[in-house]
């Protein structure tokens, strides 16, 4: 496969997101699976069926494929640590200036998003009809959330709630706590009609302002990033892994440009 020739000098001033439909993917499982390290491809080895197993092997294959080019390295220089709630990153001591990065999955889409200041999470939720929808919006809305949500039309109310899911979700796998933090605690709503928006945490132990970013990659699921910090004038970059092609994303407010740049990958 030709990748491009990138290195974290391109990350200084962006966000960039990788993404990849699995199921379409030319990628070779049974190559992919010698190329990562004994516990990826042990934890690989352990899923029942043949289809979660691929799609596993080519989104990890993906993600420290991309990590080799902003390294300049190969997989077996990319050791990984988790934290305490299994987020993993690079093992070398934090720095201000080593790369950070988060995978989501969902069905056959996997994204994977690199930043070099900031932490960063991401989430991609596939839209379906959810039965118990009302029950998980009672133990995880904010009151605020479940205001704006019951306040919505009937018929686009299984889209917004994805899309309220995958900011929560971003944003507590930036915060690195995933579920094991309060999903009601955090209040993601913002403006319906902005695809950014900036949030406070008021807890002393973890860093408090934050930006969320929408984002619309895959017709049929919802996705969002979020990042550390306030960041109002972001330039991010999204690159589908395969097939090649790259999206120059502007998440500058009222301002979401998304232009094709057809750089080939
Ligand atoms: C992180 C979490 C929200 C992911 O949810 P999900 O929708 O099933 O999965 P996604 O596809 O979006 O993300 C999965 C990836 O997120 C990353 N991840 C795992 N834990 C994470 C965390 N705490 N923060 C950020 N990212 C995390 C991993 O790379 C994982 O990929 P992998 O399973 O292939 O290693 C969920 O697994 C969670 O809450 N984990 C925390 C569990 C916890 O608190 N454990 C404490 C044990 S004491």
């Amino acid at each position: 496969m030709n990748l491009p020739q990138i290195d974290n000098r391109d990350l200084h001033n962006e966000i960039h997101v990788w993404a990849v439909d699995l199921d379409q993917s030319n990628l070779s499982c049974v190559e992919a699976i010698q190329e990562l390290p004994e516990a990826e491809a042990k934890k690989a080895g352990r899923f029942h069926f043949k289809i979660h197993q691929d799609r596993y092997v080519k989104g990890r294959f993906m993600l420290r494929s991309v990590l080799g080019m902003y390294l300049n390295s190969d997989f077996y220089d990319q050791e990984f640590h988790t934290n305490l709630y299994g987020k993993p990153a690079l093992q070398k001591p934090p720095d201000d200036h080593s790369i950070r990065f988060n995978i989501s999955n969902s069905e056959n889409i996997c994204v994977c998003a690199f930043s070099q200041y900031s932490e960063i999470g991401i989430d991609i939720e596939k839209i379906h009809d959810l039965p118990d929808m009302d029950r998980i919006i009672a133990r995880s809305f904010s009151e605020e959330e479940k205001r704006r949500f019951c306040s919505l039309p009937l018929p686009g109310r299984t889209q917004t709630f994805f899309k309220y899911w995958a900011r929560k979700e971003a944003l507590l796998k930036a915060m690195g706590m995933g579920m094991s933090y309060s999903l009601n605690k955090i209040d993601i709503a913002g403006n319906e009609n902005s695809p950014q928006l900036v949030i406070k945490i008021e807890e002393s132990d973890i860093s408090n302002q934050w930006t969320i970013l929408d984002m619309d990659i895959f017709t049929g699921f919802a996705s969002a990033l979020a990042l550390q910090g306030e960041h109002r004038d972001l330039a991010g970059r999204v690159r589908f892994f395969h097939p090649a092609d790259e999206y120059v994303i502007s998440f500058k407010e009222k301002n979401n440009n998304i232009f094709l740049c057809g750089a080939e990958i």
